[in-house]
């Protein structure tokens, strides 16, 4: 069956940095369905061949030396644009039209790709459902929408009911460009496509787990954005939850989207819920130094450019095990990583010297930029008596694998044309994890929220976070990924 792609949006930074490399790289490497089209909307006016030359350009900015003429004039060929504005229904019969024309009767599966500014999604989705484009009748229509979905409980509520007043669930796929990437579906391989790790993923082996992801960046040009949001918002409500969610889930029955979600959520139902006496105890906000200064930022924002939380997941596998996640921006180096820091064993028989420090087992999880995974043990130092040192086995998928790892909305789009929502938020996961961080949100917005704690560009955080963890009795890994 034929595909047509229609991108709300178009002559926006996301089609060009993003959507349109994508498609042209499953074009150049024989995955795009057969006769897969794209047809640009917004409201700047092009002509089929303005719009295909402004893509030609920014398409090779994006893909390097990926890029090949000729196979980009192929796929060119299947690049249309059509202008209009999400607030006037003639330019959805217009729509209509061109892309009944365009498919020439004959069933296709249409794919509507909102790439606007959140504002705009409501009307979108209305307007498509007012020229009965969601009608499926003629070929499976299917809704795509990127984050932010809502920007609390309530509103992600109201966005989720506008979306199924025009379209059934089936048809929504949310993405979270983090459940894209190949290293966090390895997550699912590692953990149920190999026996050793399962028995031992639980509360009786593991202390608990860290999930960082640390940006070297800072908020740039993003900043009248970034201020209204902050890092609870900008990245645990989405990413972080999704990378516990992949890290605790109980093994889906099989490989389906509604089965995989099922148990997905499952975790989210399980996080036990913070009282008011415990957000001091069990969160952490800071913002970088210079934060107030950078330009779109009121020299008096309260925004926090980085958060620890630590999370308890009520159930058998997890009871007691603490979750911890954390996420910033100006960070020492850009790495998202996931610590499963085993017990140490139950009795010693090694003399550990003065100190007594002793590292216990680890698996390190790099999910980027250094893909892969390090088995963390101890060995025996040659020759030295019986010091003990830790060592690693270690898997890198640059050394293992040739050709560099493919950006996640290659794999995302893929899967939407093919009709596959595994890897999508679906509606209640969505709502779940803003019933988590509303409370947290709050309570920093409120008369109660806690100090903001400053950190210097280039560190791992506001200094207390890591005191925080050593009272504790645990430590941060604080590791920047060796880059092979
Ligand atoms: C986005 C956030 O969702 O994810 C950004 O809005 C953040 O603030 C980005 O920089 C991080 O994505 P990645 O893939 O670079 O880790």
């Amino acid at each position: 069956m034929p595909h047509t792609m229609v991108i709300f949006g178009a002559s926006g930074d996301l089609t060009q940095r993003k959507l349109i490399p994508a498609l042209y790289q499953l074009h150049h490497k024989g995955r795009l369905p057969e006769e897969t089209r794209v047809v640009g909307f917004s409201r700047t006016e092009f002509s089929h061949d303005r719009w295909r030359s402004k893509l030609a350009k920014s398409t090779a900015k994006f893909v390097g030396d990926r890029f090949d003429h000729e196979s980009w004039r192929a796929f060119a060929e299947n690049l249309f644009y059509q202008r209009g504005d999400i607030g006037n229904a003639n330019d959805f019969s217009k729509l209509a039209y061109v892309l009944n024309e365009l498919e020439k009767g004959v069933s296709s599966t249409r794919v509507y790709y909102l790439s606007t500014i959140p504002q705009l999604y409501v009307d979108a989705v209305n307007q498509l459902g007012k020229a009965e484009l969601a009608d499926e009748s003629n070929g499976p229509r299917r809704m795509v929408i990127e984050k932010p979905f809502g920007t609390d409980l309530q509103s992600a509520r109201i966005l989720n009911d506008n979306l199924h007043r025009v379209f059934v669930e089936h048809q929504v796929y949310r993405i979270d460009h983090y459940l894209g990437k190949e290293t966090v579906q390895n997550l699912l391989v590692l953990r149920f496509a190999n026996s050793i790790f399962e028995p031992l993923w639980n509360r009786n082996y593991v202390d608990h787990v860290q999930i960082t992801v640390a940006e070297e960046v800072d908020v740039g040009t993003r900043a009248a954005y970034y201020d209204s949001s902050g890092v609870l918002r900008d990245m645990f409500q989405n990413h972080l939850l999704q990378l516990m969610m992949i890290t605790a889930m109980e093994a889906p029955v099989q490989y389906s989207s509604d089965l995989v979600r099922d148990e997905k959520v499952k975790v989210l139902r399980a996080v036990r819920p913070m009282s008011e006496d415990q957000f001091e105890e069990n969160t952490f906000g800071g913002q970088y130094e210079g934060y107030s200064q950078e330009k779109g930022v009121p020299p008096d924002s309260r925004t926090a450019t980085f958060a620890a939380l630590k999370f308890w997941i009520d159930n058998w596998r997890w009871k007691d095990v603490p979750f911890y996640l954390r996420s910033g921006k100006a960070m020492s180096c850009r790495t998202t990583q996931i610590v499963i820091q085993f017990r140490e064993p139950p009795h010693m028989l090694f003399n550990l010297g003065s100190n007594r420090h002793f590292d216990a087992n680890r698996l390190v999880i790099q999910v980027q930029p250094a893909e892969g995974i390090q088995l963390h043990f101890q060995t025996k130092v040659p020759d030295a008596g019986m010091n003990l040192r830790m060592t690693d086995f270690d898997f890198s998928f640059a050394r293992e694998f040739s050709g560099s790892l493919p950006d996640a909305y290659q794999r995302l789009l893929l899967d939407v044309l093919n009709g596959d929502a595994s890897l999508f938020a679906r509606s209640d996961e969505v709502e779940l994890a803003w019933s988590i961080i509303d409370p947290i949100q709050s309570v920093w917005d409120g008369p109660m929220a806690p100090e903001l704690e400053k950190y210097p560009d280039g560190h791992w955080g506001p200094v207390s976070c890591s005191k925080w963890m050593r009272r504790q009795g645990r430590e941060w890994f604080d590791v920047c990924p060796i880059l092979h």
